[in-house]
This record gives structure tokens, sequence and C-alpha cells, in this order.
């Protein structure tokens, strides 16, 4: 039996054991100097002001909602067609998620589906990049200055995407980033939020760290002893000078993991768009993806439905992935007020997608094992809605 195919492998190696040696034989492992130093460099690398490392994109989504502004009572459009995180953001400050719907080609909010859910207590718009492709961000900009709403950009899935020859998150009002080992570029668990705005950025690094006004890092390192005060309810969501020192090395990585990302999606895409029936996600006319998740949709013509095909894949020692989830039919959303408008294409994308395995150090022999997998599967003549090998 050959060897298991994962859906996703981190990139990981000696260089990070030695950054994160550096750290521990400094005697500062918690959030201090690399931290920081990770900070300015990602918001570099992302063209944006200021950077805010926290412990999860989660994390950073909440920090985005408390700065914005976001109020209980207060609405906030998001796709139902994203990881729970994005819509739980909102709930999380009391404000009420309200789904739209998504583009059937890229699964992201457009301008139109986001206006279509907009209420008079909209205050706020979290746009997703989901899995990698970028949003369309130019009309929900316009959209957005047009309500006076707040442009949330969710790039949990996004380093290394461009939208427009930009790094994607530009346009946003705030951006926020997942380095969570499905991504990417991962630090293990955490995550980023990125701004222009610098009063945004310093009241948001002063809530990760209980909104002390004396960041624990400075307190250490001075030799008098110093008094902090609380400004007012903050959390505790900083990330350790231990991720940091991965994420600089893995930043350093980024330009080459989506090279070789996009590298095995021509290759996967030179066979699958041979398969009808199976349509692969692509760049959109306005930007490039990153391919975090390769994903593919399982067209009404496949000799078997999106579950079989997974059953298949299985059976063939290949870990494939059900696309993503729709979180307003999640035991966690039932009965919930927020969805204004119907989900088709949300619920037609859940139903029929599942995402491929991809990583940067995939071979060439594993990729062809998943091809071959799905050209036997394709040619196979099993009905729609089928359960695996005859
Ligand atoms: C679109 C999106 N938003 C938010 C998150 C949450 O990220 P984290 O696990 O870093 O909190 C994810 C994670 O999968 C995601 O895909």
């Amino acid at each position: 039996m050959s060897e298991r195919i994962n859906v996703m492998r981190p990139w990981l190696g000696a260089e990070e054991v030695t950054a994160v040696t550096e750290v521990i034989t400094s005697g500062w492992v918690a959030q201090g100097p690399r931290t920081a130093d990770f900070e300015r460099a990602f918001a570099r690398a992302q063209g944006v002001g200021h950077g805010v490392a926290t412990s999860s994109c989660t994390a950073a989504l909440h920090l985005a909602m408390v700065v914005a502004g976001v109020r209980p009572g207060d609405d906030v459009v998001v796709p139902s067609f994203s990881f729970i995180a994005t819509a739980n953001a909102p709930t999380y400050v009391g404000a009420r998620p309200v789904f739209a719907d998504v583009d059937p080609t890229t699964g992201n909010l457009t301008a139109q589906s986001v206006e279509a859910a907009l209420t008079p207590a909209t205050t706020a718009v979290i746009a997703v990049d989901q899995g990698g492709v970028p949003v369309d961000l130019a009309p929900l900009r316009e959209l957005c200055d047009r309500y006076s709403l707040v442009l949330v950009e969710d790039a949990a899935c996004g380093a290394g995407s461009t939208y427009e020859g930009r790094p994607v998150g530009v346009g946003a009002d705030l951006t926020t980033w997942s380095f969570h080992p499905r991504k990417l570029l991962t630090t293990g668990e955490g995550g980023m939020l990125t701004t222009s705005n610098p009063e945004w950025a310093e009241r948001a690094r002063r809530l990760r760290e209980h909104a002390m006004d004396v960041s624990a890092a400075d307190r250490h390192a001075s030799v008098l002893p110093t008094r902090e005060s609380y400004t007012e309810i903050g959390f505790n969501f900083r990330m350790t000078d231990l991720q940091a020192a991965i994420g600089l090395v893995q930043l350093g990585r980024l330009e080459e993991m989506v090279r070789r990302r996009r590298a095995l999606a021509a290759d996967y895409r030179e066979v699958l768009d041979s398969l009808p029936d199976l349509r692969c996600v692509a760049d959109p006319p306005y930007g490039t993806t990153n391919f975090q998740s390769f994903w593919v949709e399982v067209l009404p013509g496949f000799p078997m439905g999106r579950e079989g095909l997974m059953s298949w894949l299985a059976a063939d020692g290949i870990s494939a992935r059900r696309g993503i989830m729709a979180a307003h039919r999640e035991p966690a959303y039932a009965g919930h007020s927020g969805q204004v408008v119907p989900l088709p294409v949300t619920e037609r994308l859940t139903d029929h997608t599942l995402i491929l395995p991809m990583y940067a150090t995939m071979t060439a022999e594993e990729l062809d094992r998943v091809v071959d997998s799905l050209v036997s599967a394709a040619r196979s003549a099993m009905r729609p809605g089928g359960g695996g090998r005859p």
C-alpha cells in the first residue's frame, strides 16, 4: 500500500528550528522583540502601514470588530460560505452576522450580493478571500463608501494572493490573517491584523494585551518599576516570540510557497481541464490566487457525487476534504435571524466541492497519484450520488 497523501502539510525546516532555538536561549519566549519584528516585516510585505500580531485570525477578527466600532444591535454582512470564525466575529461584540450569497466562480462576496443583504442596522462588511481567491474589492469598497460601512477583509487564507497587482488586503479598512498550519505561512497558531489607520492599530495593539498602556515587553525591559494602567476591558490575544520567530522565517519563504503551489495547480489543471464534469478553482480576471485551497466542484454529469468521489480517493490513500462550510447551516446559527436573503450558490458550492491535496513539498509522483485516481473515477460507470468503488 503506498503512503497516504495528506490534503496539506506545513513547510517547516531547519531554519525554523534555529530561529526557535535562538528565542529559547535568549530567555524571552513571550510576546517581545521578535513579535514586533514580525509585525513590521509582515506589514511591509503586505503594503500596509501597521501590523498587530495576535494569537489567531479569529482574535484578529474580534479586534477588528472592536476597533471598527461595531456595537450590539449592529448588523455585519458576512458570507455564510466561510469558516465559522467569520460569522462569529460580529457575534462576539453583540452584533448580528447577516449572511450574503457568493459568486459561483470565486466563492466570494460581490457588491451585488452584499447590497441585497444590507439592512438599516448594517455598519460593516467582512469580505473573505476564500481559499486564497482574491475578493473583487473595488466594487465592495465603492459600496461601503456609499453607505459609510467599515470594510474588513478576512484574508485568513490570502497571504501571497494579489488583487490588481498588489497584495490582497491593501484596499480594506482592516485586514485579518491566519497562520494556522492549514494556511501557507504558519506559526503553529497565530494571526495578524493589518491596517493603514494608526489609531486603530494602536488601540488593537493595546487591546490584545489586556488594554495595558505599557506593554509587557516594555515593562520587563525597564530597570525602573513601571506603573501600567488598564484603559478599557482588553483581551489576551498575544502571539509569542517563539511563534513570531517561525513567522519571520516563513515570511521569507512565502514567495516560493506561492510559486510552487501555482505550479502544482497548473499541473493539476493540465489533466483535470479535460474532465468536463470537474470544475477547478482558477485565478479571477483581476488577481491571482495562492491556491491555499485547490478545490474542485463536482458537476452533475460526473459518475459519482462529491461524497462518492471522496471515498474513491480515500480508497487510493488520498485524503481530500469537503469544500468550505456554510455557517448558516450549523447548529450554532440554528434559528438565527441573520438569513435575510436566499443562499443558493453557497449551498451548492458547500454540497458539491472538495479540496484536493496540495502542499509546497508535494512531489510529481504524489500529484500523479491524485490525478490518476480522479481520472479513473471519471471513467467509472457509477451513477451520480454513488458511494465509492463498485
Ligand atoms: C476565512 C477564515 N477566517 C478565519 C479563520 C480562523 O483562523 P484561525 O484558525 O487563525 O483563528 C479561518 C481558518 O480556517 C478562515 O479560513
